[in-house]
């Protein structure tokens, strides 16, 4: 009876330990505990000092980790500089004069080596850091990030096409391409809630204001000052009525047929994702608890890890040995 006790507890522990390290794909918040106690404390503070200059930076860090995790994994992929044998993702359509924040990525990865003394924090995880923070930072949620990411030595302008869902798309494409993700029609609505901060270019929502018939009228007529029918294409606007807040706006505008791109207002639509963008619309806790969720579940998208990829010395080029 005693063996046989002893047995079974070994057979659950073995059982645990490799479900433990298939479904947390080998990342851990205490990855950097011993080989670096500063780590996630350095790029905090200079995370907040770029938002406090800029608020726009957070929502730009912010996109480059959803932009990185979404094209062949979160690798930091999207900050590799084209050169002869890189395909840089920062061309890709959905980049190209768009994605920004690089520079602050340089700053980070300067500060987090200092402090750590050698170049042990991976490029990938500091932009699923610097989201977090940069989220915090404009009165957001918060939540433990996994870590642990190595980088890669690809990119591929390809499959940044390929994967990054565009302003266009209908709600079955986006349910489809979250869903080749691992993210479901839950993530697609909660995770579109980044778009409570930042600001979109005329390009992008050009079609929806001229075009679509579920715009609100007003709103649109507003629109088409910012983004004229013919030119104006890097003229900015806010995704949300409240650009610099992390809040239920978002959601609250979808509801009035205020949403800024036709792939926004396409979440209610009346569609099967209505009911739960009219829940975000009022439930603050419902809204945070599960962004904070999906962004570890979007963070864990195929990883690099053990001996994968590399630590890269410069966010911008892989190493040279
Ligand atoms: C669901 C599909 C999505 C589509 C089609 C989409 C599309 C876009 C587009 C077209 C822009 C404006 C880009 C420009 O004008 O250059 C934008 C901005 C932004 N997106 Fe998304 N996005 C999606 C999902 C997400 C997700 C999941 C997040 C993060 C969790 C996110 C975060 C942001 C942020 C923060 C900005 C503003 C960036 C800034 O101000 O610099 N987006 N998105």
């Amino acid at each position: 009876m005693a063996s046989h006790g002893y047995f079974s507890v070994l057979v659950h522990a073995f059982v645990f330990a490799s479900l433990a390290t298939s479904a947390f794909s080998q990342l851990s918040p205490n990855y950097y505990d011993y080989a670096c106690p500063n780590a996630l404390s350095t790029i905090k503070s200079v995370v907040e000092a770029a938002v406090q200059k800029e608020y726009r930076m957070g929502a730009s860090l912010l996109r480059l980790h959803f932009h990185d995790c979404f094209v062949n994994g979160c690798d930091g992929s999207i900050l590799l500089d084209p050169s002869p044998t890189i395909d840089s993702e920062k061309n890709a359509f959905a980049n190209f004069q768009s994605v920004r924040g690089f520079e602050v990525v340089d700053d980070i990865k300067q500060a987090v080596d200092e402090a750590c003394g050698t170049p042990v924090v991976s490029c990938a995880d500091i932009l699923a850091v610097a989201a977090r923070d940069s989220v915090v930072a404009l009165g957001g949620p918060t939540w433990e990030v996994q870590l642990g990411r190595r980088d890669s030595t690809t990119a591929s302008k390809e499959a940044a096409d390929a994967n990054i869902p565009a302003p266009f798309f209908s709600l079955s494409q986006l349910i489809t391409n979250f869903k080749n993700h691992g993210l479901d029609e839950k993530d697609l609505v909660v995770l579109s809630g980044g778009h409570t901060i930042g600001y979109a270019r005329c390009v992008t929502f050009k079609d929806h204001i001229y075009n679509d018939s579920n715009i609100d009228p007003n709103f649109a007529q507003y629109l088409k000052y910012i983004c004229p029918r013919n030119g104006g294409d890097l003229n900015l606007a806010p995704l949300d009525s409240t650009a610099a807040n992390f809040d239920l706006n978002y959601y609250s505008n979808l509801v009035q047929k205020n949403g800024l791109l036709h792939s926004d207002q396409e979440l209610f639509n009346g569609g099967s994702t209505d009911e739960l963008v009219k829940q975000y619309s009022y439930d603050t806790e419902a809204f945070y608890v599960e962004f904070a969720n999906s962004m570890v579940k979007m963070g864990n998208i195929q990883p690099l890890t053990g001996d994968q990829g590399e630590i890269r010395v410069s966010c911008r080029k892989v190493n040279n040995y």
